[in-house]
């Protein structure tokens, strides 16, 4: 059989994500009651980081863990790969060493790359593309805090990012409406936006962009290995800004999320991150059960 992959949200189909949300809703519950399923017994994550991670990093971490397995840490340096080791051939090793490999790294296509060398399946944990794992938990807590996402107005707010395109491939497999706020030159993947046009639209006006909305998702504007745009970004991005003033443009009970790391004052006012409408730490907490359902529906 094929081995599977976790590259980009279209890597599995909506029955199938939907069937992993369902199951993270269930390890959930038994995190609450402390009554671990241990179905990954014996299992073995390799987790390699080209870039930083607070949450991905113990999430997959903690997960493996509960589930009976265990997970091992490569960092940017404390590797051969972070002096240079091709990474055809650090795929190739770690397949006959561990079960699933867990890839944080810059260009998608070394992502690709990399699984396509390895025998064992590869998850996206982050690349300069996409961000899948953190949809899983942003779908997680949509569905429990307000059900079904299908007909729903999104509205992404500041750069067009890997985090944007993967809400807009989450837009076509949910079929919901997707607006993405953003200034002139920082709009998301052209060829994306192609074959996803049903379902995103762009809008340069924040308030005309968030009326009506169910979602308000924002993120940081420059992303790991951007930070020497930092500055100029600033300034394009203020008006982008998601506060109360913007918050109340949307509908009376949308939710506000944010993938995490925030930048207080930059992308998000402390008060909307702190605020009634804000589910992030939750959000947050549901990396655990959404990646734990995703080990599974991969090594079961
Ligand atoms: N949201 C997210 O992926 O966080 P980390 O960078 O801390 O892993
Ligand atoms: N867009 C951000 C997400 C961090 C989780 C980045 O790539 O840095």
């Amino acid at each position: 059989m094929e081995t599977r992959h976790f590259l980009t949200l279209n890597s599995f189909s909506r029955d199938e994500l939907l069937s992993i949300i369902n199951r993270a809703s269930a390890l959930k519950k038994q995190v609450k009651e402390k009554n671990y399923d241990t179905t990954l017994n014996n299992r073995v994550l390799g987790m390699i980081f080209e870039k930083s991670s607070t949450r991905t990093r113990v999430s997959f971490e903690a997960g493996m863990a509960q589930l009976g397995g265990h997970a091992i840490y490569l960092s940017p340096t404390g590797s051969q790969i972070g002096r240079g080791e091709p990474i055809e051939d650090t795929a190739r090793v770690l397949s006959k060493m561990v079960d699933c490999i867990m890839l944080r790294t810059f260009e998608h296509e070394r992502l690709e790359t990399f699984a396509s060398y390895s025998d064992v399946p590869v998850i996206n944990g982050l690349s300069d593309s996409f961000h899948p794992c953190q949809l899983l938990a942003d779908l997680l807590t949509y569905y429990e805090n307000r059900g079904s996402i299908e007909d729903k107005k999104v509205v992404w707010l500041g750069d067009g990012n890997n985090m944007c395109h993967s809400y807009m491939n989450a837009a076509k497999i949910f079929n919901f409406q997707l607006t993405v706020a953003c200034p002139e030159d920082y709009e998301p993947d052209a060829g994306l936006l192609e074959t996803t046009k049903q379902y995103v639209s762009i809008e340069r006006d924040p308030m005309t962009a968030v009326k009506n909305a169910d979602l308000v998702v924002t993120d940081v504007w420059a992303s790991m290995g951007q930070e020497q745009e930092q500055n100029q970004r600033m300034k394009q991005f203020a008006p982008y800004q998601v506060n109360t003033d913007l918050m109340e443009c949307a509908n009376g009970d949308a939710l506000f999320m944010h993938c995490l790391p925030a930048h207080r004052g930059e992308e998000v006012s402390e008060a909307v991150l702190e605020g009634p409408q804000s589910v992030v730490w939750e959000e947050a907490g549901n990396r655990l059960h959404s990646q734990k359902a995703l080990l599974e529906f991969l090594l079961c």
